[in-house]
């Protein structure tokens, strides 16, 4: 993807007002509910934006689990038998309709996975919860892995997105 986008943390100097990635709940957590939650210290957010300053994608991240039971026996075999492994939500992804398709999605998975690999705290993957088929479709295109039993819950070893190319 072009360098054309920055992605920097959700602050007041941007305009939420006008988002709009084409699915009304996550339309509606951008522009009412995230900066609650970021104030709440249960997600923090971060925002690309145009060079003109428009808000063209958000996601979510947060601290989270995942119950060793869950993971595929294969995954789960090689980890030491606590009862879960720490983990980091990507809660919410979604790009506006204008610049859908152009790598950005991508490139914003990428910034999360980035940013999970720097932290000084320790997680075994990036877990996402997606909204549907479609969405879990462009997880596993990126490699995720079911786990437990809700088909749209994956996961993501962060030793394997140490492999993967940088958008
Ligand atoms: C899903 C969404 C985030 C993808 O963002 P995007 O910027 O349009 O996607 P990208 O251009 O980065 O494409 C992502 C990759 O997924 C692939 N992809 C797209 N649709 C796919 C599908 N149905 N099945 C498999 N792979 C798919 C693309 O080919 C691309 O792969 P590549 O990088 O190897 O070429 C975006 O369409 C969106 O905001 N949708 C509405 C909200 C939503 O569904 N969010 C998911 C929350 S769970």
């Amino acid at each position: 993807m072009a360098a054309r986008f920055d992605i920097e943390k959700l602050s007041a100097k941007h305009d939420r007002s006008r988002f709009d990635c084409g699915s009304e709940p996550l339309n509606r957590y951008f522009t009412q509910q995230v900066t609650q939650d970021v104030r709440r210290w249960v997600a923090a957010c971060f925002v690309a934006t145009t060079s003109a300053g428009a808000v063209a994608g958000y996601y979510t991240l947060a601290s989270a689990s995942i119950p060793l039971a869950d993971l595929p026996p294969e995954t789960a075999r090689k980890l030491p038998r606590y009862p879960s492994v720490p983990a980091v939500r990507m809660g919410r992804l979604a790009i506006d309709r204008q610049f859908k398709g152009q790598g950005l999605g991508a490139a914003l998975l990428a910034d999360a996975l980035t940013r999970a690999l720097s932290s000084d705290i320790a997680a075994f993957a990036l877990i996402v919860d997606a909204k549907d088929d479609v969405a879990a479709a462009v997880y596993r295109h990126h490699g995720f892995i079911g786990f437990g039993d809700n088909p749209h819950a994956l996961f993501l070893p962060l030793a394997t997105a140490k492999t993967l190319p940088q958008a």
